[in-house]
């Protein structure tokens, strides 16, 4: 995974973990919603929480931006990122070596295409290996990323600007790049998932933290073990900053991991996405669908929708409450 966490990368980091399907085997961190290192000490501290603290490599990457500003997103996520808690960690286990070498080093230990990779963050650190070694992404079956805003499923087109979301906005130069390679045959398959559908199908409020709460309830009425209740109460707690302060929440970045999970719970549409890196529509995605020219080398897939919200609440809340 290459996150920035941030609230709900941290909720996708722990679905991930919770999934049966999926083992994470290396979490690299760019600067996003806070600054790599915030973002890497955020991670430890889910991973310990969830008790695998010293069994999953993390590992802080860029600090910058290929583009030029650096952006974060504290008021959204809190002064640190995981809104008002703080959790201990211990800074000692992050690896020293470069992203780059982290990767290949990583993929050389499995087959080609055993290893996926999902980014909730800026696409920084997957732009810099791509130009490292642009033959990397064709050991990874697939990329699943959340960014950008298309307008598809809702009429989204941002959150960080009416025409920008934020990971893109971070960082569009690394986007364009990730987009390009892919649209070239760089990778086995992209699929992304943007504003426009991770706003309209999961919406975090009150009616959600009192479902977590019941689930939690009935585990416990039916002897459920007390880790049981672990992580319904981290979640509880990080999601409480931002509901008091706004009344309401999205999680885009649980799109990613279910896009890798279930992918069959969302529509596709096959086609070419580019990112507007100037002016004031600065970070802007615009997808283009492939329709007559099919171009067989592009390997980019936009979700258009989530095919059932129920199935999808339903997926989502076995993660979070089992
Ligand atoms: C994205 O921006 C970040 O603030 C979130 O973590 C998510 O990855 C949504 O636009
Ligand atoms: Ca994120």
């Amino acid at each position: 995974m290459d996150v920035d966490t941030g609230l709900d990368d941290a909720i996708a980091i722990i679905m991930a973990l919770r999934s049966p399907e999926i083992e994470i085997i290396g979490i690299t961190t760019v600067s996003g919603n806070v600054t790599a290192r915030a973002a890497a000490l955020n991670t430890l501290g889910i991973l310990r929480v969830m008790g695998k603290e010293s069994k999953i490599p993390v590992l802080r990457g860029a600090s910058r931006p290929l583009s030029k500003k650096i952006v974060h997103a504290e008021e959204v996520h809190g002064k640190k990122g995981l809104g008002n808690i703080s959790l201990q960690c211990n800074p000692a286990l992050l690896q020293k070596r470069d992203v780059y070498n982290f990767v290949s080093e990583t993929l050389a230990n499995y087959r080609k295409g055993e290893v996926a990779l999902v980014a909730t963050g800026p696409l920084t650190n997957i732009a810099r290996v791509i130009l490292e070694d642009p033959g990397i992404t064709h050991s990874l079956s697939r990329i699943c990323i959340m960014g950008g805003a298309f307008g598809l499923a809702s009429k989204i087109y941002g959150n960080i600007t009416p025409h920008a979301e934020f990971n893109f906005y971070c960082d569009p130069k690394a986007a364009q790049i990730v987009m390009t390679h892919a649209s070239s045959g760089g990778v086995r398959r992209l699929n992304i998932v943007g504003l426009d559908v991770t706003d309209k199908y999961l919406t975090v409020d009150d009616e959600f933290i009192s479902r977590l709460s019941n689930r939690q309830c009935k585990k416990r009425k039916k002897g459920g073990s007390k880790n049981s209740d672990k992580v319904p109460t981290i979640v509880k707690s990080l999601l409480r900053y931002p509901l008091t302060k706004f009344g309401k929440f999205d999680l885009p970045d649980v799109f990613a991991v279910a896009m890798l999970e279930r992918p069959e719970l969302f529509r596709f549409k096959r086609g070419k996405v580019d990112i507007i890196q100037s002016g004031i529509s600065w970070g802007h995605s615009r997808f283009v669908r492939e329709s007559h020219n099919i171009n067989e080398h592009n390997k980019t897939f936009v979700a258009t929708e989530v095919k059932s919200k129920k199935v999808f609440d339903s997926y989502v809340f076995s993660r979070l409450c089992k």
